[in-house]
């Protein structure tokens, strides 16, 4: 009997070893320990993984684009530039904001012809250095201002209510969150002013049978160009949720003698290996390119008689005025 409670009790014991030498084994895993090469690396935001992008891929974007980092473009970028112009309606001491800059080539282009003053944000440290050079050495020091910043937080950089227009040209579609960078355009937006956004978006398939391709080589330019290709759609209801005013969306208009056939973007891939397209027998064309504007509207007893009007009764009667005063 004797040897039995002996036998148990040795065996509990042994137990109770086992036990805890695993969950110290366990334990030494998953305790911080600046040691342990397993640990999985502190997760990155979207932003900085953009902004690591850039501060890389600059000069090769340099080299390949030039000062104009836009895929869909004309022969001669000018074309383009004065088109844009044309589009996002600057004028002469108009203020607006370039989000997402680049290195300036269309802002201080933009400043210089059109008479504006702009102010400029990129995510890149380096495209702010460069954008500097370039600015100086187009004596544009007194009409485009550059800073780092992230155009979801536009509202921490510039005054409510200062610009008559905000433009993205290719830079939207980085966007972690592309309805947060709406709100926050709207924020700093003068009642009036315009938003411009040219992008490329998720093509919808015409036949089912596309939709994996579209979906994999969607899936390849997110993670090599840091991207987040917008859903028109997804960005309408917010659009419209949001209260602006949808002024437009369409095709870029470019002439097909202008139009450059993305050659650029083949060239770029070619110098940095960034998302070759292997087999062209296989790949399906992901994107569609648009333009939208949009207006900021001015909400007000001032605007009842504006073109806008429904939108303005509408929003004064969630501001509960009176509608008698309507
Ligand atoms: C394809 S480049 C276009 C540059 C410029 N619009 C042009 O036409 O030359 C995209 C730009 O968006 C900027 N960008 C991306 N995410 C951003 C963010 N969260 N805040 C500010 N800029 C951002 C990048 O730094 C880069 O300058």
């Amino acid at each position: 009997m004797t040897w039995l409670i002996a036998l148990i009790a040795i065996s509990l014991v042994l137990n109770l070893v086992f036990v805890i030498m695993i969950a110290s084994l366990k334990y030494s895993r998953s305790a911080p320990n600046a040691e342990n090469t397993d640990m999985p690396a502190p997760a990155r935001s979207p932003e900085m993984d953009v902004a690591k992008f850039y501060n890389e891929q600059t000069d090769n974007f340099l080299k390949v684009y030039g000062n104009v980092i836009q895929a869909f473009r004309t022969k001669n970028v000018n074309t383009l530039l004065d088109y844009q112009i044309g589009t996002i309606g600057l004028k002469s001491g108009m203020k607006a904001l370039d989000a997402g800059c680049g290195v300036c080539g269309p802002a201080v282009y933009f400043a210089q012809q059109a008479g504006c003053t702009i102010e400029a944000i990129t995510i890149s440290r380096v495209q702010v250095e460069k954008a500097k050079e370039h600015i100086a050495r187009n004596g544009a020091e007194d009409r485009v201002f550059v800073r780092e910043g992230d155009y979801h937080n536009l509202e921490a950089c510039y005054p409510e209510n200062s610009f008559d227009a905000i433009y993205f040209l290719e830079s939207f579609g980085h966007a972690k969150s592309h309805e947060q960078v709406l709100d926050s355009a709207w924020k700093v937006l003068k009642p009036g002013g315009v938003v411009y956004i040219k992008d490329l978006f998720i093509k919808k398939a015409a036949l089912k049978g596309m939709a994996p391709g579209i979906e994999k080589e969607i899936q390849n330019i997110n993670s090599a160009y840091h991207y987040n290709v917008p859903e028109l759609n997804r960005i309408l209801d917010h659009v419209r949720k949001k209260g602006y005013i949808l002024s437009s969306l369409k095709t870029i208009d470019i002439p097909l003698e202008e139009f450059e056939n993305l050659t650029i973007s083949n060239d770029f891939q070619e110098l940095t290996g960034i998302n070759k397209i292997e087999n062209l027998r296989e790949y399906v064309f992901p994107v569609d390119f648009f333009e939208l504007k949009l207006i900021k509207p001015a909400i007000g007893l001032a605007s009842g008689n504006s073109r806008y009007f429904l939108q303005n009764m509408y929003f004064m009667q969630i501001q509960n005025w009176p509608e008698k005063d309507l």
